[in-house]
Parts: C-alpha cells; structure tokens; sequence
C-alpha cells in the first residue's frame, strides 16, 4: 500500500482527480468503482471542474457504485442514486446508460445482486476505486466480520454505520437498515485502489489500516493484500501514523 499524505480535504481531493483524470485522459474505455460519503465530494467537484474547463470527458468512461440502501427509491434525495446525479453525473457528459448503482428497490434482491456482478464482469475490470474508510474499517457496506470472498450482497447495516450515516436524514429511524454492496472479493479484483481518509475521526481506523493482522474483524486490512492500493490521507487523519 502506497501512502500519500497531504495537508487537507481539499489536497486530498485534488491529488485523488489527478489519479482519475490521468486515466481517463490515457485509456479509451475506462472503468471507474465510485464511492458515496462525505469523503468524495471534493473529488467530484475537481472532475467537475476538469469537465468545465474542457480538460476532461467522460463520454467513455463507465461506472459501478459502491452502494445503494434497500428500500428507498431511486429519486429519494437520500438515495446514492440521488447522491451520484447531484453531485457528479448531472455536472458531466457521462452517459446515463453508462452509470450503474445496484437497486435497492428490486423485487427480488438476490438476482439484483447477480445481475449486478455480471454487468462489473462484462466491463471486464474496474480500472481504479474510490473507496471511502468507514470508522469501524468497513469499505463499501462490507461490516466487520464479513467474509473476505463475498461478492456482490443484501447487508445488515451495523448500528454505527447508521447513525454516522444519520446526519444526511431527518432522524436515526429513517436510516435504511439493509444495503445491496459490492462484496470485498469484488473490490479486490480491481485494478488499482484509491483509498480516501480525512479527518480527526478517521485517524484510528487509518492506524488500524496499517497495524491490524489482515482480519475479516477490520474488512479495510484486506487492502494489504492488493497489489496497487493508493492511500491518499489528510494530515489530520494521519496524524497517529
Ligand atoms: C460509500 C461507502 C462507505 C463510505 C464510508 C465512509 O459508498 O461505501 O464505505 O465510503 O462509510 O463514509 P464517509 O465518506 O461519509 O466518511
């Protein structure tokens, strides 16, 4: 894992476009795993911002999002549906049949689940993800304990995964307690990851990152294992290292 410290959000956010951009601009048909969260936003306003000043487009480029709660619909404003047009999709030149998010409302769960991994699969392969680092070192909604080889999956949401996740709804209580994610064995089988971590609140887990055995008990620790993981974190999330 290759570490990169910068001073703010607001470097981290740069340095992480540049790693996209880069891509984009250099292959013909890229393929992107994107995250949710407070943590990506200041890299969708730079991808933004590169797509305005005519530096980059995303006509070729394809999606596959981390995420998506169950239960809510596509065009509720708390949906990653909802998250990805507001704050990438809509801004850019990206096909709309090219941006994939799993269906939390789908009727039948499970064959969402499968159709999902066979439309990564016939992308081939994610050239980068995004991921954001969740307090408990869970990537994607892959909570602590779940197996490594996992793919794409219904999940428990963990208690304090949805009261983080609270301070985007009115209460607690209208935080969805299922998601549909990708599993950690699908995350791993991209190419390169780019690993977010900013702030204060952070800083434990990015030690964990770093110290803990690879264990199912901390999901991030499996990012030892791969091969081309880029960390980019802020100072103050690093500031235990
Ligand atoms: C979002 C996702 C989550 C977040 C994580 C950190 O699609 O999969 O794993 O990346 O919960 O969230 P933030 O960025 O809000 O701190």
């Amino acid at each position: 894992m290759k570490l990169i410290t910068v001073k703010n959000y607001d470097e981290m956010s740069q340095k992480a476009s540049s790693f996209i951009l880069d891509l984009i601009q250099s292959k013909e048909n890229p393929v992107l795993g994107l995250a949710t969260g407070s943590t990506p936003e200041g890299l969708y306003r730079y991808l933004i911002e590169a797509y305005k000043e005519g530096k980059a487009s995303f006509q070729h480029v394809t999606t596959f999002n981390l995420d998506e709660y169950v239960g809510i619909e596509r065009a509720d404003a708390n949906s990653y549906y909802s998250f990805m047009q507001e704050n990438f999709f809509k801004h850019v030149d990206i096909s709309p049949s090219q941006t994939f998010l799993p269906n939390g409302k789908a009727a039948d769960l499970q064959a969402e689940c499968e159709d999902y991994e066979q439309l990564i699969s016939n992308a081939s392969q994610i050239d980068i993800q995004v991921l954001g680092l969740g307090l408990n070192g869970h990537i994607g909604f892959n909570e602590p304990g779940t197996p490594f080889s996992i793919r794409t999956h219904v999940v428990d949401l963990e208690e304090s995964t949805r009261e983080a996740n609270s301070r985007f709804f009115e209460s607690i209580d209208e935080v969805p307690t299922q998601a549909i994610t990708m599993g950690i064995g699908t995350i791993m089988e991209s190419k390169m990851i780019l690993l977010l971590v900013s702030g204060e609140q952070k800083a434990e887990a990015l030690v964990r990152l770093f110290t803990n055995e690879v264990s199912e008990e901390f999901p991030a620790s499996i990012l030892q294992n791969h091969p081309n993981v880029v960390i980019i974190a802020d100072e103050a999330a690093s500031k235990h290292l």
